[in-house]
């Protein structure tokens, strides 16, 4: 078997071998990938939502190791819960102490979390080649009270590719003030094919 990496994720299509992937890659995500990569979306997505007034309690969806949980706590941001496929990413998560439930399921199941519904939404990484689509969106949105921020980051190949854009406009009657600011995923250290990759941080209130 090949060590999981980037490409491997982005050529995702099926959940199993989804959950097989971050089954092999929770344990060295942190230091291997996300080190390694400079992996800066996580933190930018958590301070994009801290400086839009974004207040908890909030739901990390795609929480995978906990990135997010970190930059918010350090911001002074929570109560956290998160959500994600992978049982063994969310094992990682939970050691970090950021986050009080955290549920593994597919999102196009639905969860039934305890803290909902959240004053604020967050993501990051997970709306992404060979991941999860904006049909997603409209389930986190049952998740959220009235008035809730979200920030969502989403890559700018997928988000073209799976016509982010028309599920955007189409949720017009539920979202309000959406904006969507074009961010680097990775910092000035990282290498390789994917070091420019770009993409939106969606930030919208549920109406
Ligand atoms: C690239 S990781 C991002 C993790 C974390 N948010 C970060 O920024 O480091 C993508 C995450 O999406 C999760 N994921 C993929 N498909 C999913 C689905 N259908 N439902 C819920 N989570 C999913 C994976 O298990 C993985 O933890």
């Amino acid at each position: 078997m090949s060590e999981p990496s980037l490409d491997g994720a982005y050529a995702l299509n099926s959940l199993d071998d989804t959950k097989r992937l971050y089954a092999d890659w929770a344990e060295s995500y942190d230091s291997d990938f996300a080190g390694q990569m400079d992996f800066t979306l996580p933190a930018s997505v958590a301070e994009a939502f801290a400086a839009a007034g974004g207040a908890g309690p909030v739901l990390d969806f795609g929480c995978g190791t906990g990135l997010i949980g970190e930059r918010l706590t350090q911001l002074g941001v929570g109560p956290l819960d998160g959500a994600d496929l992978s049982k063994e990413m969310l094992a990682v998560a939970a050691r970090k102490g950021c986050y009080g439930h955290l549920v593994s399921g597919d999102v196009l199941d639905g969860y039934h979390m305890p803290g909902a519904p959240y004053a604020g939404v967050v993501s990051s990484g997970t709306f992404t080649n060979g991941h999860v689509g904006p049909e997603a969106i409209s389930i986190l949105l049952d998740l959220a009270a009235p008035g809730a921020l979200f920030a969502l980051s989403v890559n700018k190949q997928h988000f073209e590719a799976l016509g982010f854009q028309a599920a955007l406009d189409g949720l017009a009657d539920r979202i309000a003030a959406l904006e969507l600011p074009e961010v680097r995923f990775y910092g000035p250290n990282a290498t390789g094919a994917h070091k420019d990759d770009t993409g939106y941080i969606a930030t919208f209130r549920k109406r």
